[in-house]
Parts: C-alpha cells; structure tokens; sequence
C-alpha cells in the first residue's frame, strides 16, 4: 500500500470526511502509524494506519463508518515534534508524504515538558549531582563562619570597687579573643562602660522587669535582675558603632555619655537626650560576685538601626 500523503482526501465507508492535516511516523521503524484527519467532522483525530484500507491517487479509504469516528483520541500537538525539529537518520529514505508536518512522538518523559527546558533543567540537574560531593566540604568550610553559634562566654572585666559614686559611668577595658572568618585568632581590646545605678536609673533601665538574653536559637542565655544595681552597656555607639566617653557638661548641668563621632548623648541610664542614635546605649549581660569581681557577656548589636538585633 502507498503511503498517505498531506492533504490527500479521506473517505469512511459512507462518506468522505476531510483531509489529511499531519501524519505520525514511528522513529523505530520510519512507518507511517496514523493520519490525522481534519476538516467536515474529521476532528483531528489520529487514526492508526491498521483503519486504513486503501491508498488510492490522493484518496485514503478508511475501513470505519464516520459516526465511529469519535473513538479515536483527537491530536495532542503538544505531545509531538515535528520531524524538521529532530533529527532522524535515513528518515527520508522511508517516507514519502509531501513536506508539511510529519510528526514523531516525544518520549513519555519529555511530555507536558517544554523540549529545550527539559534537557536544559537535566544537565544542570546532572551538574550539579556531580559538583555536589565537591563543593560541600569548601562551602561547609567558608560558611561556617557566618553560621557559629554567639559566643556567650564570661569575661571578667575588672572590680566595682572601682566605682566610688552612684551614676557615673566607668569604663573596664578587657580584651577579647575574635576570630575574623577565614583570618587566624586574634586578641582585640575592647571596653564596656558600668555605673551602679540608684533606684531611679535603674528604674529607667529595666522600666520594672528582669532583662533577658536569649542566644539565637530562643535558649535563654541569662537574666540581669532588675534590682541589681550593677548596668553594663556595651563600648560601642548604637549609632554607628563609635566609642563614647562619660562627660560633664556644665550647661546641662549634668553628666552624660557623649559620643563624640555624630554627638548622640545619652542620659546615665543610657537613653537617648539628643542627636542621630537611634536607641538607648546597649545593656549587656553582667554578674558580680561577692567580692566584687565583675563578669559580663560581650554581645555586638547592629547599628543604625531602632531595634536592637545581635550580630556577634
Ligand atoms: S556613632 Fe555615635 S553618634 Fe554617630
């Protein structure tokens, strides 16, 4: 039998019932396997080549009545390519239907999938399983940094029996062990200030209420007491992270913590009296122990910025 052409008529048992708009070739075997049928109640459906009795001068017989027609599934497009799309060895040598659209189905995997994203998304799929074992040990390595844990360790910073008068600030100097990412282990000079507070500064400061710290997991690092008149803020200007000084300024006829980089002045209690900071000075963590010995926790808190978020 010859094969169907494009285009070529086609006629069921009682009637003819359009033309032929595509036809369907098995890449295996280069045969025809359906015509699709479109036009005067074709419907474009895909008739399988066993329903085709006759091939005769550009009419195509059918074996089937055109009212059995609908049990024929119509065309998926979407699920074929045409075979100027892919390329199929010795194709031409097979076929003879007329130019148009021959179509060759797409793998069942390739289906519901665009045709260049799906190979495009498997190499990058299989790239990426290869460079994986790889690259985790220098990404685990590189990372690591900005994912340890806050150090919340104690430092003793000195004795408050340096401090011979309620609501003066006095600053304790220690120094700090940091590790800077990938740089090695360095010993840095670092300052707190801390003022026993009389009962109205140390109102202002914990307003009432306990202050906690909680690590970044939520676990609860430790609680300064409310009526432990031992404050500690952290050296730093919550500004823009400069060192303050304790000063005495005649005309406001009171001493304060000055920052000397944008003049932010902060009360005793470390709230804000005038200038760009955006909140009060930091207050840390602090124990004392009977005979005076003074630890606290160095915690860094971003600056700039009105809420107070740890970064170190
Ligand atoms: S850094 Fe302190 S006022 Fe700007």
């Amino acid at each position: 039998m010859h094969q169907p052409r494009l285009k070529s008529k086609v006629r069921c048992t009682d009637r003819e019932v359009g033309e032929i708009t595509h036809v369907i070739v098995d890449p295996l075997s280069h045969d025809v396997s359906h015509i699709v049928v479109g036009g005067n109640g074709g419907g474009g459906r895909q008739i399988p080549m066993s329903e085709v009795q006759s091939v005769v001068d550009g009419l195509v017989q059918l074996r089937t009545a055109s009212n059995a027609l609908a049990q024929f599934p119509p065309l998926k497009r979407e699920d074929y390519v045409t075979t100027h799309e892919v390329e199929i060895a010795h194709l031409e040598d097979h076929l003879h239907v007329e130019s148009g659209e021959v179509l060759v189905p797409l793998p069942t995997l390739e289906r519901n999938v665009p045709r260049r994203t799906f190979f495009m998304n498997l190499t990058h799929v299989i790239g990426a399983l290869v460079a994986l074992p790889l690259a985790f040990p220098v990404l685990k390595y590189l990372m690591k940094p900005m994912y340890s844990p806050f150090d919340n360790a104690w430092l003793k910073v000195g004795n408050v029996n340096r401090i011979k008068t309620d609501d003066v600030g006095m600053q304790f100097k220690y120094k700090k062990k940091v590790k800077e990412a990938f740089m090695p282990e360095a010993e840095v000079d670092k300052n707190v200030w801390i003022l026993k507070a009389s009962p109205a500064v140390l109102e202002e400061v914990y307003r009432g209420k306990d202050m906690e710290f909680r690590d970044q997991t939520g676990r609860l690092v430790w609680t300064n007491k409310k009526d432990v008149p031992y404050v500690v803020f952290s050296g730093k200007c919550p500004h823009l992270g400069c060192g303050y000084k304790w000063r005495k300024v005649p005309k406001l006829g009171k001493e304060i913590f000055l920052c000397p980089c944008h003049l932010s002045i902060y009360e005793p209690s470390g709230k804000v009296l005038d200038g760009p900071a955006p909140r009060p000075l930091d207050t840390l963590p602090i124990r004392v122990d009977a005979g005076g010995n003074v630890e606290i926790i160095d915690m860094e808190f971003k600056a700039g910025t009105k809420a107070q978020t740890r970064i170190v």
